[in-house]
């Protein structure tokens, strides 16, 4: 088991990653009321086995991005309620990052905040969503407007829970995984090169590194305020766009971001760094193309809310393992860039 700890004075915290560790939960949760949030899906391969060992309630509720949102919300509360969780309770997020951010913001919202310990089932929460306390969920106006920050007390990844992973989700966390290669570790894309040998000391310490990346970041920014979490959203400008645009189904949140990433390497006009990028994409079959409309794209641009005074903030390479923003990149800039993409 590796251990990575985040950095937050009195709401500091570790995340644990290891073979094995659902097992581990009665220990970390012991003597609390607990409440498992999962959905069906999550539910069925790990939810209903754990709630047993816990003597937990389990809540299971239907899967996707539909569910991130304040009817979701409040089918937790009342459960809630009814079960009469007080301030001692514990609710147990057991899912990937939908489940994380929805049970994160009820967590955080209900009695002005009761415990939680997020418990990532995608490699996309396991090395992003489930550390660092971002809470969302959806309206019907845009993705992940109403929020509260809410630190965990823990984080626990099993990764025996990525052997029932599909591999469509296994390949959108790996998009991120490239993400911190890019923003602050190479030897991560050396360790996704070539043909690595896959096992469990190969997820534990690639997780470790990109969890140790965003501990780093998140303790030293935790609100976003200094603006050097904003490094975490490299790829994430364009990728949002491309992903609003393709109506949220079109394209994964990783496929996105592996598009976003080699629109901001085409923007920085850093050759290595776009190669590179376009290596790992092709290499783990993820598009490096996208045939989406360029206004339709501008339009989601000015729309998120990134864009600051009416600037669109991009995270751009540097060089490979360090980037900067710049909220001044021309408009013709973008264009042709997804042109070259493949968007008309
Ligand atoms: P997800 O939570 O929708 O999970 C993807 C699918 O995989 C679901 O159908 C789920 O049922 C299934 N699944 C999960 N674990 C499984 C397992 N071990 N075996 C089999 N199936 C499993 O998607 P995601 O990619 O994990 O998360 C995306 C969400 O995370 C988005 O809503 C995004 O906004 C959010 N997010 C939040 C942050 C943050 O900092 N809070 C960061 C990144 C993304
Ligand atoms: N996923 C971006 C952040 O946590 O800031």
């Amino acid at each position: 088991m590796s251990k990575v700890r985040v950095n937050l004075k009195e709401r500091s915290y570790d995340v644990l990653i290891g073979k094995g560790m659902l097992g581990r939960l009665p220990r970390l949760a012991k003597g609390r009321r607990i409440v498992i949030i999962t959905d069906y899906t999550v539910g069925a391969l790990y939810g209903k086995k754990l709630s047993k060992k816990l003597g937990a309630c389990l809540l299971q509720l239907p899967p996707g991005e539909i569910t991130k949102s304040i009817a979701g919300t409040s089918v937790i509360y009342d459960k809630l309620i009814e079960l009469g969780i007080n301030r001692d309770g514990l609710i147990i997020a057991l899912g990937g990052g939908v489940i994380g951010d929805l049970a994160g913001f009820t967590a955080g919202t209900y009695l002005r905040g009761i415990n939680i310990i997020q418990v990532p089932t995608t490699l996309l929460a396991m090395v992003d969503a489930a550390i660092g306390g971002k809470t969302a969920i959806n309206h019907p106006k845009g993705k992940n407007l109403i929020g509260v920050f809410h630190q965990p007390k823990q984080v626990v990844v099993d990764i025996d829970t990525l052997n029932t992973l599909p591999s469509r989700e296994l390949k959108g966390g790996l998009a991120e995984v490239i993400k911190y290669g890019f923003i602050k570790d190479p030897g991560i894309l050396k360790m996704l090169s070539g043909n690595p040998q896959v096992n469990s000391n190969f997820w534990i310490k690639l997780i470790t590194r990109c969890a140790a990346i965003k501990a780093e970041v998140v303790s030293k920014d935790e609100r976003e305020t200094t603006g050097y979490r904003m490094i975490l959203n490299f790829g994430h400008t364009i990728g949002h766009a491309i992903e609003a645009v393709g109506g949220f189904k079109k394209f994964s949140h990783g496929e996105a971001v592996g598009l976003g990433m080699l629109a901001a390497a085409k923007i920085s006009g850093k050759r290595e760094a776009e190669a590179k990028l376009v290596m790992l994409l092709k290499a783990l079959k993820l598009p490096t193309t996208v045939k989406l409309k360029v206004k339709d794209l501008l339009l989601a641009l000015k729309l998120d809310k990134k864009a600051r005074s009416g600037k669109v903030r991009f995270v751009l390479p540097v060089k490979i393992g360090q980037v900067t923003i710049k909220d001044n990149v021309p408009e013709a800039k973008v264009v042709s860039v997804l042109k070259e993409l493949g968007c008309s």
